[in-house]
This record gives C-alpha cells, sequence and structure tokens, in this order.
C-alpha cells in the first residue's frame, strides 16, 4: 500500500481528471517510486483505489516497459534495441551489458546487483547506440565505452 504522503499524492491527483481511473498512470507511477517496482498486492490496491480490477492494473503494468513487476537489481541498465540503436550496433552493447552484468537482457544477475532488460526506443536516437543506467542516459557508445561504465558501477 502506499504511505501516508503518498496516499496523499496520489488522491489529490483525483482532482484533476473527470474520473478517478485516468489517474492510474500517475498513481502507478507513484507507487513504483515508492517501492521500486509494483508487486501484485500493490497492483490490487492501486485497482481498488482508481476503481478498476486487478486484471486491467497487470494490463497496464506489463504494457509499458517503464513499470516493473518484479523487484529489481541493485542497478537496472536498460539497453535500447530498437532501429537506430541496432543499425549502430546494440548487438556489441547488449553483448558487453551481458558479460559485465553476468546476466542475460530480461534478468537479474545471481548477486542482484544488476538487472539488465531490453528496450525500445528511448528518445535518445541522435546518440545511438545508448543505454540507460536508472534515470541517466549513456549515448555513442562502443562496446569498450560501455564496458568500462558498468565495470566503474559500485
Ligand atoms: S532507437 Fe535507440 S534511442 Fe531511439
Amino acid at each position: 500500500m502506499l504511505n501516508k504522503e503518498n496516499l496523499e499524492k496520489a488522491t489529490a491527483l483525483f482532482a484533476r481528471y473527470p474520473e478517478k481511473k485516468a489517474a492510474l498512470l500517475p498513481i502507478l507511477w507513484i507507487a513504483q517510486e515508492q517501492e521500486g517496482w509494483i508487486s501484485t498486492d500493490m497492483m490490487k490496491y492501486v485497482g481498488d483505489l482508481v476503481g478498476v480490477p486487478y486484471a486491467h492494473v497487470m494490463g497496464v503494468v506489463t504494457f509499458y516497459t517503464m513499470f516493473n513487476d518484479k523487484k529489481l537489481g541493485r542497478h537496472h541498465i536498460e539497453v535500447c534495441t530498437n532501429v537506430s540503436c541496432m543499425l549502430r550496433g546494440s548487438d556489441k552493447i547488449v553483448a558487453a551489458a551481458e558479460k559485465v552484468c553476468g546476466t542475460k537482457l530480461g534478468s537479474t544477475s545471481a548477486d542482484g546487483r544488476f538487472t539488465l532488460s531490453e528496450v525500445e526506443c528511448m528518445g535518445a536516437c541522435g546518440g545511438a547506440p545508448m543505454l540507460a543506467i536508472g534515470e541517466e542516459y549513456h549515448e555513442h557508445l562502443t562496446a569498450e565505452k560501455a564496458e568500462q561504465i558498468l565495470t566503474n558501477l559500485k
């Protein structure tokens, strides 16, 4: 469930929309900021809050890649493999990330340090190929640069 402060933020959002369910996305965002991910219990809770069934909330959470329905590692590495990045060598960035992180795309390393995700265009095509670590973008990458950046993470 949302803590007191976030519940106040969430309920304040209702005033901005014609109906409660329209506030689903920003409330899910608040929930994810609070917990780091969105559990089944949280999806049910948010569904009750905005008046939509759990299945609807789950559909939304699993549709948008920016929502996480599983606990993440300490560092969330998102590698773009969409067209611009693919044409500029994202396969090499993926290989470098898998090597350094010790895990495959779509999974979390055994030590819980890294979660590696493949994502669609992150709006940084001009800097392709790129990856994001949390909200920080790293662009114009080579495999060597990506390895260096990821190796330097604490
Ligand atoms: S295709 Fe990778 S950022 Fe747009």
